[in-house]
């Protein structure tokens, strides 16, 4: 059974811009050391957080257009950009970092061109989530929330339910939906959304 592009929904998760929180997401947590991380901020990426900074009056009512300006143009938030913000509206590096582990749309971990999530709802939970859990483990060779597949291409999370429960179970890739997934489906949807 090939997987199907369903629909799009209204419920768009990645594409919103209002921040959500993350489940359980309240108070600091120390962001990975640069020596552990696929990359850092680099001089040329400081000078972009910089510029980001200089888009903002400088105080704490910018903190999380920043953070999430940062974060578009990074894919995720370098602990070295957090210290620049920190410095540059002068507050503490751990109000940076609260803020950052707080909303969904925000990371503190290196990501993939691409985040494949998988619904873990209760319809999709009984009908197999847990098993494209476990096959998109082993195929991108990756944790949920932590790792990026070998070729770059792929992060993998998951999700509560995003308000498709008629098409259980659902994994979602950027804007599109795959109806009915099963385990034998997903190296055919990798295939067709891997960055070009
Ligand atoms: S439980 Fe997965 S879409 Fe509702």
């Amino acid at each position: 059974m090939s997987p199907r592009r369903a629909k799009r929904t209204d419920v768009d998760i990645e594409n919103t811009r209002a921040l959500e929180p993350k489940a359980g997401g309240t108070g600091a947590k120390a962001p990975p050391s640069p020596g552990k991380t696929k990359a850092g901020a680099d001089g040329n990426e400081l000078k972009a957080v910089d510029e980001v900074l200089s888009h903002y009056p400088a105080e704490e009512p910018s903190l999380i257009m920043v953070l999430q300006e940062i974060n578009d143009r990074f894919n995720w938030l370098p602990p070295e950009a957090m210290n620049r913000v920190a410095g540059a509206l002068d507050l503490p590096l751990a109000k940076v970092l609260g803020v950052a582990t707080f909303y969904k749309a925000l990371s503190l971990e290196p990501k993939g061109e691409r985040t494949v999530k998988v619904c873990l709802g209760t319809a999709c939970h009984v009908r197999g989530a847990g098993m494209l859990v476990d096959e998109l483990k082993r195929s991108l060779e990756v944790e949920v929330g932590r790792g990026i597949s070998p070729d770059g291409a792929y992060s993998l999370e998951t999700v509560n339910c995003v308000g498709a429960c008629a098409m259980a179970p659902v994994v979602v890739v950027e804007d599109n939906y795959y109806a009915h997934m099963e385990p034998g489906n997903i190296a055919k949807m990798l295939k067709k959304e891997r960055p070009k």
